[in-house]
């Protein structure tokens, strides 16, 4: 009962997410039991084409994402002293936790960023200039933070993340983690919050560019949402004064 509003929608759209509301309570859970659910696509599954194409997008949200939330919650419905933890409590916690709640949590919470970063091309603007600043003063420029996010993503080996994180000392850093690993997760090689993130599992890009993951990687830049990568640099600048 807990998916039959997003069933329904998906059903109605035949997979394609044109009307998708905006996302509210991204990581909503019910009271009583474990019940994290899958916010539909701020946007429609073909919205990114050609950098990223319809099917792939249609295939890794409805099925993949909706994959990590499901077996989320079977997990956690096995353990009642999780029931009532945020993601990012279990985040915090999963060196104490069974891999499959630290695989399917990090599957969630890493997906729902990555829908939300990106924009159809063209529409993403560019950083702020409190992002900006901090992108030069850490990389050099915009395009050098682009080659070196593009080396980390080409450099993770087989199934993982890159990530452009704000650390605990407020500056930024790359980084990237393997499988569904993120650096919010205890025991992280470079903690710190993701503000942008791209997938580089191979069902993220596979149909349209095979083997090519440098090409989906020079292309992605096309649809990063600037906008919601400075909102979230903001937000996590606030946070650790
Ligand atoms: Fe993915």
């Amino acid at each position: 009962m807990r998916f039959s509003i997003i069933a329904a929608c998906l059903a109605l759209a035949g997979g394609n997410l044109a009307f998708a509301p905006p996302i509210a309570a991204q990581f909503a859970t019910t009271a009583s039991t474990a019940a994290f659910e899958l916010a539909p696509l701020p946007y429609s599954t073909d919205a990114l084409e050609p950098v990223i194409d319809a099917q792939t997008m249609a295939i890794h949200h409805g099925k993949h994402h909706q994959a990590y939330v499901d077996n989320l919650n079977r997990a956690i419905n096995s353990d009642a002293a999780l029931a009532d933890l945020s993601i990012e409590q279990l985040l915090a916690r999963v060196e104490t936790l069974p891999n499959s709640i630290r695989n399917n949590a990090g599957g969630h919470w890493n997906h729902t960023l990555f829908w939300q970063i990106m924009a159809s091309p063209g529409s993403g603007g560019q950083p702020s200039q409190d992002l900006a600043h901090a992108i030069d003063a850490q990389f050099g420029s915009l395009e050098e933070f682009k080659a070196a996010f593009k080396s980390a993503g080409l450099a993770q080996f087989g199934s993982g993340w890159a990530w452009l994180i704000v650390k605990p000392d407020g500056t930024l850093a790359i980084t990237t983690t393997a499988n569904q690993d993120n650096p919010l997760m205890a025991g992280a090689k470079q903690p710190g919050t993701p503000i942008l993130g791209n997938d580089v599992w191979e069902h993220a890009y596979y149909l349209r560019y095979q083997n090519r993951r440098g090409d989906y990687l020079d292309a992605w830049w096309q649809v990063v949402n600037w906008a919601e990568v400075s909102r979230r640099f903001a937000v996590a600048r606030e946070q650790v004064g």
